[in-house]
């Protein structure tokens, strides 16, 4: 193997630099080219591609976002534009394709090598713990403590007026996010895609605190089951006090990635090159038990990553 490109693709995550790097760095040490195409799959079609080497890293680890930029690329649904992209990609002289991303953008690259024999590795770059058969993605860690330094700030501002504040995190299909943060911040409640709201019982939950003696309440809601508005429109009047809502929004995706987040995505993007240098494609890197193992990207791909119904017991029970 001589040459191959990188992209970043879909919604960006912390930790995704670290990856680039890890790539970049692994591939020019065993006397590989490496092409980084900008813009994700827009980029791939535009041409915008750049020749990487081991300086053109350097001092990225750090950064959030991703130096390749990114973006989502709806017409990579076709199969005609797929074609396109693989004969940009012979013409270039790339022989595997290293796509960093989410679910949508690993769909593209399975089935870029399914269809048009590019062989592709990909590497779960997400904030919201959704891709099946990998215990992390790159970013989740990273969000997970910035939604959880904005709640503990919530927190203090929410004793201080003795308020309940409903908290809307990201996470379209999975209550990872809300799940997790909720249950180490000791949120009274989470609302999560994944179980059904009952609106009653949750007021009463929160009137029971509030009667124990709890001056604030965080109730942490995942933008796939309801909005921040909803969920205080019902449960306004149930509770009879004040509430407050805050949408962190796209904070989430943003800042310098955590130690757990420059580690995983290093590991993987090695592991990435490394796949590709002894013919293994078609696979995405996971984290299995500590270890990063190749997984079938059509096996990652049809099944739906399930949330840990432990973890939301625990929150129910230790708040
Ligand atoms: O998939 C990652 C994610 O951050 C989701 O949590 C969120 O719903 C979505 O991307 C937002 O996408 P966009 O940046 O296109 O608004």
């Amino acid at each position: 193997m001589k040459k191959i490109a990188v992209m970043t693709s879909g919604g960006d995550a912390p930790g995704m630099n670290a990856a680039i790097r890890a790539v970049v760095r692994y591939a020019v040490r065993n006397d590989i080219q490496v092409l980084g195409i900008q813009r994700g799959y827009a980029g791939l079609l535009d041409e915008d591609f750049i020749e990487m080497d081991f300086a053109s890293v350097g001092g990225i680890m750090e950064k959030g976002g991703t130096i390749l930029r990114s973006s989502r690329c709806p017409e990579f649904v076709r199969k005609e534009t797929r074609e396109e992209a693989a004969k940009i990609l012979a013409k270039h002289g790339v022989e595997g394709l290293i796509v960093i991303g989410g679910e949508g953008s690993l769909h593209g690259a399975m089935f870029l090598e399914e269809e048009q024999k590019v062989p592709v590795v990909g590497i779960p770059g997400t904030i919201d713990n959704d891709i099946a058969m990998t215990d992390m993605s790159i970013g989740v860690d990273t969000c997970l403590n910035t939604v959880v330094d904005a709640i503990q700030k919530l927190k203090d501002t929410a004793s201080s007026h003795e308020r309940a504040f409903i908290v809307e995190v990201m996470g379209r299909s999975s209550g990872y996010i809300a799940t997790v943060a909720g249950l180490v911040t000791g949120a009274e409640a989470i609302v999560i895609p994944e179980i059904p709201v009952n609106y009653e019982a949750l007021g009463n939950k929160i009137l029971k605190e509030r009667e124990r003696g709890k001056i604030n309440c965080i109730v942490v809601v995942a933008e796939g089951a309801a909005s921040a508005y909803t969920v205080a429109r019902h449960l306004e009047h149930r509770i009879g006090y004040e509430t407050r809502i805050t949408i962190l929004g796209h904070i989430q995706r943003g800042g310098s990635p955590t130690a757990f987040d420059r580690l995983l995505a290093s590991r993987m993007g090695v592991a990435a090159v490394e796949f590709l240098k002894r013919g293994t494609s078609y696979v995405m890197t996971a984290l299995q038990g500590g270890k990063i193992v190749p997984v079938k990207l059509d096996e990652v791909l049809k099944q739906k990553k399930s949330l840990n119904m432990e973890l939301v017991e625990l929150t129910a029970l230790l708040s």
